[in-house]
């Protein structure tokens, strides 16, 4: 039995990402914007045990330093987590000029979310990570990400995922410069165009296949050694 932390697992990628994790017999930490929504609270009455539910809000550091301090007497390690919690405004049918129509107040929220979010998340819950003996990191960014010619949609989104791509790839830097012998696997992952509220506009896969070819990774089942461990949910290699 593993134990498995996720965000923005009320809906989407992150619930079936929990769910999956509890019929696999884990443990789950499932870290939601509202705790009262239906899933969730159907799932918690499932697994009383093994699902702890935790409200906070992801780019709110005080929160996340509580929700990290507050698990110290039910938990000694975390296996995995999973970044998964993130947000996109506007869509590619949006009729505007991408320079000066700029929402700002959006372009802010998407870094705060996406980024910086993410890297609040670690800062706190790392230090249960490194009580694994099998650890890993799947921080979600999307084949946005990718710093190719082409493309214009999407911008504050993509700038986001570019930057989580490094966020992910500066902290896989340090890991296995500085700190090899804790085995940190570290993975940023494209999860595939998901049937969900947020990739309904492009969707290609439901998020369950997405969360199959997950747990393949982080299950191990899936292994790359990538010096720039960009792929998507199948393990395969993402362009950068
Ligand atoms: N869907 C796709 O096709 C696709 C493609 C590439 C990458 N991705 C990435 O995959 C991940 C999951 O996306 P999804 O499709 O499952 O989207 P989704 O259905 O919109 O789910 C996103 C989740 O993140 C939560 N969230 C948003 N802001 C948060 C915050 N500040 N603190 C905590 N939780 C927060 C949301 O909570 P609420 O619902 O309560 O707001 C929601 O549970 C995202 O990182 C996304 O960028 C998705």
């Amino acid at each position: 039995m593993a134990t498995g932390l996720i965000t923005g697992a009320d809906t989407g990628l992150g619930f079936e990402l929990t769910k999956m994790g509890l019929l696999k017999g884990n443990r789950m930490i499932a870290i939601v914007l509202n705790a009262s929504g239906e899933q969730i609270t159907g799932l918690q009455s499932e697994y009383p045990d093994k699902l702890t539910v935790i409200a906070a809000d992801i780019t709110e550091e005080e929160a996340i330093k509580n929700a990290a301090a507050g698990i110290s007497d039910k938990f000694e390690g975390i296996d995995f987590i999973v970044n998964n919690a993130g947000v996109l405004f506007g869509s590619k049918y949006d009729k505007i000029d991408e320079i000066v129509d700029l929402d700002v107040a959006k372009f802010r929220k998407t870094l705060d979310v996406n980024v910086t979010g993410m890297a609040i998340v670690l800062k706190y819950f790392m230090s249960y990570l490194y009580h694994s003996s099998y650890p890993v990191i799947i921080n979600i960014t999307s084949e946005a990400g990718y710093l190719g010619s082409g493309g214009y949609n999407y911008l504050s989104y993509s700038v986001s995922k570019y930057a989580a791509n490094m966020y992910t790839q500066k902290i896989r830097n340090y890991l296995h410069d500085v700190r090899p012998e804790l085995g940190v696997r570290i993975f940023m992952m494209h999860p595939g165009r998901m049937q969900t509220v947020m990739g309904a506009e492009n969707a290609q896969i439901s998020p369950s296949e997405s969360a199959e070819g997950i747990y393949k990774v982080i299950e191990g089942e899936i292994d790359p050694k990538l010096d720039i461990p960009f792929i998507n949910y199948k393990g395969e290699t993402m362009p950068h």
